[in-house]
């Protein structure tokens, strides 16, 4: 079914405060899941608040956090997250990180102790309407294999960058580093649809299209996704003095248990490089050139990395954000979450 972006805000963030947050940081964590879902990026929007409501209601997401932002040098801090809702302390903490890079040309702020933040390019897209260069990377549970490997060691760590070009556009990249997110298995569980035995290994090791069979993921590109998500993990993690690997905590583990995650901001500006408005203008032709790329067979056009997303994010202001109807129903029941998700295997259903 379809509703109103605004509907879709209200609902996530009734059901957010009712579970504990301030409405502050209800509205917060609102505001990301609603960037992903009116985007597409379905497996990062809506279908998570139940599992965020649990977590916030069972005490591991901190309801009222202690943020501390620790100055650490003239272009670097650490924002303590004190496991708050991990939408809130990383949007925090890339408001910091903008005031630096705005002050001295780049800014590297690392999110300590937090819990899941969600898309990572509605921070690095917030950082780049602001005319800054933002790169964002963070932690998730283990659960893929490293190349050659038979057993999961890191997460599906992902990358964001966005860049400003003109007219209010940007380019805006977001992967995790895995061939799919695990919420891109979750929604065609949701759904009971197949994935491409591309995505993922079955408890033997072997590709399955089933996503109920699903029990680790595989690195984009093998040793080069895998080589990505050890540099995400070493940014985010080892970086910042938490548990790293497979120490990372698991999302379904302990819900009562902050998670102890990490995500780290590097913010450039471009005024202090090339110049603001050249950097802008080769942007815009970056784009151009992009656009303008002869297509390949079975392709209409280009696309430059965030475009293709352009076009359902049009349809969804037009005809409303497609939600599965049984999200819809649980966001507009009284129910605060059905205790689904505590000490669940992270592969669990
Ligand atoms: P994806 O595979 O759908 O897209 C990856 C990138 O490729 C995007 O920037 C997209 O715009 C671009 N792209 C796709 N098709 C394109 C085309 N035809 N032309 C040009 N560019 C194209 O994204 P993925 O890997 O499934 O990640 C989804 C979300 O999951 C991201 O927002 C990511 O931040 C989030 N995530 C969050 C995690 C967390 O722990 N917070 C963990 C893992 C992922």
């Amino acid at each position: 079914m379809r509703v109103t972006k605004q509907e879709l805000t209200n609902l996530i963030k009734n059901k957010i405060h009712k579970a504990g947050l301030s409405e502050e940081h209800a509205e917060q964590v609102a505001d990301v899941l609603v960037f992903a879902d009116a985007k597409g990026i379905h497996s990062h929007g809506a279908m998570r608040v139940e599992y965020y409501a649990e977590r916030i209601a069972k005490g591991g997401i901190t309801a009222d956090p202690n943020f501390e932002v620790e100055k650490t040098g003239p272009s670097s801090a650490i924002f303590h997250g004190d496991n708050g809702a991990g939408h809130v302390a990383a949007k925090r903490a890339m408001d910091e990180a903008i005031k630096i890079a705005k002050e001295s040309g780049v800014a590297v702020v690392g999110v300590k102790k937090m819990g899941h933040s969600g898309a990572l390019s509605y921070f690095t897209e917030y950082a780049a309407k602001q005319d800054l260069i933002a790169l964002s990377v963070c932690q998730s549970d283990p659960m893929v294999v490293p190349f050659g490997g038979a057993e999961a060691y890191y997460g599906t760590n992902p990358i964001a960058f966005a860049v400003p070009g003109k007219d209010g556009k940007l380019i805006s990249f977001d992967m995790a580093t895995t061939v799919q997110a695990w919420g891109k298995i979750l929604h065609a569980r949701s759904k009971n649809e197949t994935i491409p035995a591309t995505w993922a290994v079955d408890e033997n090791g072997e590709p399955t299209t089933d996503p109920h069979k699903v029990k680790a993921l595989l690195p984009v590109a093998g040793p080069k996704g895998y080589g990505l998500m050890m540099m995400v993990d070493v940014l985010s993690g080892v970086l910042l003095g938490l548990p790293f690997g497979n120490k990372v905590s698991s999302m379904y583990h302990d819900l009562s248990e902050g998670r102890n995650l990490g995500q780290l901001h590097i913010v450039i500006n471009p005024a202090v490089f090339t110049g603001l408005d050249s950097f802008k203008e080769n942007i815009a032709q970056t784009m151009k050139d992009l656009n303008a790329i002869k297509p390949a067979p079975g392709f209409d056009q280009v696309f430059y990395p965030g475009q293709n997303l352009e076009f359902i994010q049009k349809e969804y202001e037009e005809k409303g954000i497609e939600i599965v109807d049984d999200i819809y129903e649980y966001l507009v029941s009284d129910v605060v979450h059905n205790n689904s998700y505590d000490h669940q295997d992270p592969f669990a259903e």
